[in-house]
C-alpha cells in the first residue's frame, strides 16, 4: 500500500463554497431538450402537467442543481428567441445550424422558466452573438425581466406570465472563437460588440451579471476580451472538455481547468490595472469566473451531430470529481456540467426510465457535502509520471502542481468536516493521513461515502444500472484512511465546538 498525507486546519479558511458551481446546462442538442427534460407525449406516466420529465427533475434536485445555462451552446449562435414564445401553434420550425436538425419551438423562453422554476434553479441565458442582433437581445430581456407597460414586457403577459422572471445571469454569446460557430469572430471584433452589447443590456436592466465568452482561459482570446470587457462584465466564462486516451490522462487531465482558472484570475487582475480601465473598474467587484461547460467528451465516440451520448465510466467518474475538486480548490463561483440530460450526460432516459451513469455519484455526493468553508489543505502524495496522450501533451509541464495520485479538497459545513478524497492511482491503494491541527477533536465515528469498483471501465447499463453506486458506512477514527485504487471518498468528520478543546 502507498502513503499520503492531508494537513488539514479548521482554522484556514480560504473561501465559502458557491453553491452556483453545482449548477447545469442544457442545449437545444440531441436529446436533451426534446425527449430529456421535455418530453409532453410520453405515456407512461412520468411526465408533470408542462410535459417535464419528472424523473429527471429530480434526479436534478438530487444533485443540488443552483443555476440552469439554456439555450446553448452552439445552438444558440442561430437560435430566434420570438420564435419560441406564443401560442405553439403558430411558433415556426427553422433549420438548426449548430447540430443540423430542425427546431420545433415548441421549448421556448417560457417553457425554461417553468422548468427551472419546478426545479427551483436559477435561470441562466445565453444570447445570440452570431446571427442575433443586439436589437433582439434587448428585447428578449425586456420580455423576460421588463416590469414597464412596453411592448416586449406586455407581450410576456400576454403569453400568461404576468411577473417578470428576474434573470440575473446572462452569457454574451458562445464559443464565438470556434471555427464551428456560427458566426465566429476574431478576439478584438468579439471584445468590441461584447463591450457595446454589454452596456446596452445594463440600460434595460441594471440588476443583470453579464458574462464574457472566454476560451479554455489559457489563451489569448481571454487577455484580449477581458482587457477589452472587464468593467463592464461580472464573469468570464471558460470551457473544457477532456478525455483519456487511458484512465491515468483522464483522470488527471482536469487539472488543466485549475491552470485555466488561475490564468483567467490573472488575466482580470492585469486587465482591471490596464491604464485604460482603471478608473471604471475602482470600486467595481472583480470579476468571477463562470465554468459555463465542462466534462470528459470523447466526440470520437459521441459525435455532437449524432447527439453526443456517452457512456460514462467508473475512470469518467473520477475525473468528474477531479473537475469539482479544482472548482472547490479555486473558489470558482460559477460553473456548468455540460449537459444536464441525455447529451454528455450522467443521466439518460428513455420513455419508460432513467439510467444514472457513474458520473453522476460524484455530483450528487460533492453537491450533498461539500458545502460551506473551503479549506486550504495540504495534500502530500506521489504524483502521476507517465504522459499525458495527445490531446494536451503540455499538461504534464504547466500543471505539474497537480499531479498527484491523491486529489482532495475539504469543506467545514457547520461541525462537519467533509473530506473528498480522490485516488486515481489504477492498482495501488493508499493509506491516508488525515492530520488534522489546532485545538478541535473528532467527535464520533467516520463516515464514509464510497464510489468504487474494481473495473474501472465499468458502466451502468439499462440491464444492470448499480454496477457503479456510492456506498455508505461508518467506522472509528483512527486519523487516517484507507482509499482504494480508483476511488472518490467523502470522508466526514464531526468536530468539537471551536472553544471547547
Ligand atoms: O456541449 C456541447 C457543445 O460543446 C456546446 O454546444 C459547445 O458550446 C461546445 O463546443
Amino acid at each position: 500500500m502507498s502513503a499520503a498525507a492531508i494537513q488539514l486546519d479548521p482554522r484556514r479558511i480560504s473561501g465559502e463554497i458557491s453553491p452556483l458551481v453545482y449548477s447545469g446546462f442544457t442545449e437545444h442538442m440531441g436529446r436533451c431538450i426534446y425527449d430529456g427534460i421535455f418530453e409532453p407525449n410520453n405515456s407512461n406516466g412520468l411526465v408533470d402537467e408542462n410535459g417535464f420529465r419528472t424523473d429527471v427533475l429530480q434526479a436534478l434536485k438530487d444533485c443540488n442543481t443552483a443555476a440552469v445555462r439554456w439555450p446553448g451552446g452552439n445552438f444558440v449562435q442561430s437560435y430566434r428567441w420570438e420564435d419560441g414564445v406564443g401560442p405553439k401553434e403558430s411558433r415556426p420550425a427553422r433549420l438548426e445550424l449548430a447540430w443540423l436538425g430542425v427546431e420545433t419551438n415548441a421549448f421556448g423562453t417560457d417553457e425554461f422558466m417553468a422548468w427551472c422554476d419546478k426545479l427551483g434553479a436559477e435561470p441562466f441565458i445565453c444570447l445570440n452573438m452570431g446571427t442575433g442582433t443586439l436589437e433582439s437581445a434587448l428585447h428578449w430581456l425586456e420580455y423576460m425581466n421588463g416590469t414597464q407597460p412596453t411592448y416586449w414586457a406586455e407581450m410576456r403577459k400576454k403569453n400568461g406570465h404576468p411577473e417578470p422572471y428576474k434573470v440575473k445571469y446572462i452569457a454574451l454569446g458562445n464559443e464565438v472563437w470556434g471555427p464551428w460557430q456560427v458566426g465566429q469572430a476574431t478576439a478584438e471584433d468579439y471584445a468590441k460588440a461584447a463591450r457595446q452589447w454589454g452596456k446596452a443590456l445594463k440600460l434595460v436592466d441594471p440588476t443583470i451579471k453579464l458574462v464574457s465568452c472566454g476560451k479554455e482561459g489559457t489563451d489569448n482570446w481571454d487577455r484580449i476580451v477581458l482587457e477589452e470587457c472587464i468593467d463592464i462584465i461580472d464573469y468570464h466564462s471558460l470551457h473544457l472538455y477532456t478525455r483519456g486516451p487511458e484512465h491515468e490522462v483522464n483522470a488527471i487531465s482536469p487539472a488543466l481547468a485549475q491552470k485555466g482558472i488561475e490564468i483567467t484570475r490573472s488575466y482580470i487582475d492585469l486587465a482591471m490595472m490596464h491604464p485604460d480601465r482603471r478608473a471604471a473598474c475602482a470600486g467595481k467587484a472583480k470579476p468571477g469566473i463562470c465554468f459555463d461547460e465542462w466534462n470528459v467528451w470523447n466526440p470520437d465516440i459521441a459525435p455532437g451531430v449524432s447527439g453526443a451520448e456517452q457512456e460514462y465510466t467508473m475512470s469518467d467518474a473520477l475525473a468528474v470529481a477531479a473537475y469539482l475538486n479544482v472548482f472547490i480548490r479555486t473558489n470558482t463561483e460559477i460553473a456548468c456540467l455540460a449537459q444536464s440530460v441525455n447529451v454528455i450526460s450522467p443521466l439518460m432516459t428513455s420513455p419508460t426510465g432513467l439510467l444514472k451513469q457513474p458520473t453522476f455519484f460524484p455530483l450528487q455526493l460533492f453537491a450533498t457535502y461539500m458545502r460551506g468553508k473551503n479549506l486550504s489543505i495540504y495534500v502530500d502524495t506521489p504524483k502521476y509520471e507517465g504522459t499525458m496522450g495527445s490531446d494536451r501533451p503540455w499538461v504534464k509541464d504547466i500543471c505539474a502542481d497537480s499531479l498527484g495520485w491523491i486529489d482532495a479538497t475539504a469543506a467545514l459545513d457547520g461541525n462537519t468536516l467533509n473530506i473528498a478524497i480522490i485516488n486515481r492511482h489504477p492498482q495501488e491503494a493508499f493509506e491516508v493521513e488525515l492530520n488534522l491541527a489546532g485545538s478541535r477533536k473528532v467527535v464520533g465515528e467516520m463516515e464514509v461515502h464510497e464510489l468504487h469498483h474494481e473495473n474501472l471501465m465499468a458502466v451502468n447499463t439499462w440491464e444492470d444500472s448499480e454496477q457503479v453506486v456510492p456506498t455508505k458506512s461508518s467506522a472509528p477514527f483512527t486519523g487516517s484512511y484507507t482509499a482504494k485504487a480508483g476511488s472518490l471518498s467523502v470522508v466526514r468528520l464531526n468536530l468539537s465546538n471551536e472553544n471547547m478543546s
